[in-house]
């Protein structure tokens, strides 16, 4: 029910605080601490290599978690595109672990994956929200996003509830390996949840930049670099799917290799800037499209934050920063697809789930 809500996805953006908290409490052991079923673990740590299969924001969720579980496992990771991988498999190590990620747990698409990964014998698990989906059925482990069912076809709480989770599991394993000594992310998670919650709260200011930036644009671009770059992709993504603007997201320091003759006077470039090692050179970037009369935003981290700045989101640990980072650029696609009158919740030739490869 949406009740009073104009549309789901706005409900669905509102509710990810509850989602990142009931997170937190369904996995918790009886002592307060995380925890994931031990089978997972095991075949993590056995595994030399894991390979995230995904389509659409359950890939931009997977290149997230490649970060996360790289940083606090140690285990190299794949993220693949499902239609790709499927036909175009890449060589294998000897000992990999599949995980799938997927809201709806029906993609075709990353189901044909599994059907070939289970006829090799390999070990997979799944991360979705609906229990006793295909995939969750077909692959031998599966983890839950306890979101809530998600009605608008523009993904917004399955995202941060997949990375959410990745998270958690990342840590886990990361203290099962003794990688790491004591965890922070029952801690920063909820710390997260205030975040999301302080963003959403403030919508009225994003609803006047969408007016201001995105009213009259044929053409939009959102840059970033490392984590920041991820929730580019995914910004694009959903600012394209639903307000119809072609949107790119793109490597900041890469667009000077060609894509920033694309940038005209008033072009909306958006920057996100919550990577300190990486900040100057993104706002270096985000100059060079303005000289080129960019009409540029930035979405920046409180530390990082310089006067000026658009929107400045509260300070969290920077692994979870795309958590937070990708709020502010839901609710741009969100008002920006409202005040274009679109239909929000269902977007045109889109499905919610896609059942055909
Ligand atoms: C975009 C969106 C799609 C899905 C994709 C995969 O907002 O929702 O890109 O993420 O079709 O769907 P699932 O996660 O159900 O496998």
């Amino acid at each position: 029910e949406k009740g009073t809500y104009p549309y789901y996805m706005l409900k669905e953006i509102d509710e990810q605080p509850a989602v990142m908290r009931k997170l937190l409490l369904k996995y918790q052991d009886e002592n307060g601490k995380l925890t994931v079923d031990q089978e997972i673990v095991d075949t993590m740590l056995e595994s030399d290599r894991i390979y995230i299969i995904a389509a659409g924001t359950s890939y931009h969720a997977g290149l997230v978690g490649k970060q996360l579980i790289e940083s606090m496992t140690h285990i190299p990771t794949e993220v693949h595109v499902s239609s790709e991988f499927g036909y175009h498999t890449p060589l294998l190590s000897e000992k990999p672990f599949f995980i799938f990620i997927s809201q709806s747990g029906e993609t075709a698409d990353s189901r044909q994956v599994l059907v070939k990964t289970n006829a090799l014998g390999h070990p997979s698990l799944t991360v979705t929200n609906v229990s006793g989906s295909t995939l969750s059925r077909e692959s031998n482990f599966t983890l839950l996003l306890n979101a809530g069912p998600e009605i608008a076809v523009a993904s917004t709480k399955a995202y941060t509830a997949q990375i959410a989770v990745l998270a958690i599991l990342s840590e886990v394993v990361g203290i099962s390996k003794g990688l790491i000594k004591k965890g922070t992310m029952l801690h920063d998670i909820g710390i997260v949840a205030n975040a999301m919650q302080a963003i959403v709260d403030d919508k009225e200011k994003i609803e006047e930049l969408a007016a201001d930036y995105l009213s009259i644009s044929r053409n939009a671009f959102y840059i970033g670099r490392g984590m920041d770059y991820h929730v580019a992709l995914e910004a694009a993504l959903k600012l394209k799917e639903i307000s119809y603007i072609q949107t790119e997201g793109f490597a900041a320091g890469e667009l000077k290799h060609g894509t920033i003759a694309l940038i005209e006077e008033g072009t909306p470039v958006i920057a996100l800037v919550t990577e300190k090692g990486v900040a100057g050179h993104t706002r270096g970037n985000l100059q060079e499209t303005q000289a080129r009369g960019a009409h540029t935003m930035v979405i920046s981290m409180d530390g990082l934050n310089r006067p000026g700045d658009q929107i400045v989101i509260p300070h969290v640990n920077p692994l979870l920063s795309a958590l937070v980072s990708v709020i502010p650029t839901q609710l741009l696609s969100y008002y920006c697809s409202l005040h274009r009158g679109n239909d929000v919740d269902k977007p045109r030739n889109l499905a919610k789930s896609v059942t055909v490869e």
